[in-house]
């Protein structure tokens, strides 16, 4: 009688493994950096981490899938590896031989994502759900739509293109009307300046000078 319980609890054992393996159509990758994220106060992972990695994960699924009592036992995993991740499935808890799709775990995973990772004090980048988008970048919409944004930076560059033209014309009319005045002005100040200072700098230094002005005045 035992031999034949054994027996039967081996098989059940074995099928839940064949059903829950890597690359299993409804099985999920999920890679842990505990190290990474916590450093000296990594805590150790246990089989008391993985009953709380599966109680929240029926707790998402839970969440996500209203009205079904998803149990820890409903949450199959598989694969784990020391340095830490593993594989798992979720099996129906209406019917246990029956696995839950995988887009609806996803979905019920992105939902509840930050719950699950401040269960282990993790973040999107330090616990993994393998071919699950990150809580930010899958309900992202952006705000204003993008040709709004297109139309922004087009007519922005018009208005701008407009405005160049505009200042660099009247510049340009201003500079013009005051190039008589100006050579005027150039001869004088050529002559304090050689007053000033020696002759052979003074070439130079008034370029740069009446330049200066130019400028300021623009
Ligand atoms: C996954 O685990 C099963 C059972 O423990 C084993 O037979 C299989 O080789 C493992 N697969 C990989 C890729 O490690």
């Amino acid at each position: 009688m035992l031999d034949k319980i054994l027996f039967l609890l081996c098989l059940a054992a074995a099928l839940a493994d064949q059903r829950c393996m890597p690359g299993a159509p409804q099985g999920f990758h999920v890679r842990l950096s505990i190290k990474t994220a916590l450093g000296d106060e990594a805590y150790v992972w246990n089989e008391n981490e993985m009953f709380l990695f599966r109680a929240s994960l029926a707790f998402a699924m839970r969440n996500h899938m209203g009205g079904q009592q998803f149990e820890v036992s409903n949450i199959i995993v598989c694969n784990e590896t020391e340095r830490v991740s593993f594989w798992f499935v979720v099996t129906s808890p209406l019917d246990t031989s029956q696995l839950i799709d995988q887009e609806n775990v996803e979905v019920a995973v992105r939902k509840s994502r930050n719950r699950i990772n401040g269960a282990f004090l993790l973040n999107d980048k330090t616990l993994e759900f393998i071919g699950i988008l990150p809580t930010l970048a899958a309900p992202f919409i952006p705000a204003t739509p993008p040709w709004l944004i297109a139309f922004g930076v087009v007519m922005g560059a018009v208005g701008a293109g407009i405005i160049i033209m505009l200042v660099s014309s009247v510049v340009q009319r201003k500079r013009k009307a005051n190039e008589k005045t100006r050579d005027e002005d150039n001869d004088e100040e050529t002559r304090v300046k050689t007053v000033e200072n020696g002759a052979a700098r003074d070439g130079v230094y008034n370029m740069s000078f009446s330049e200066d002005e130019r400028f300021t005045e623009m």
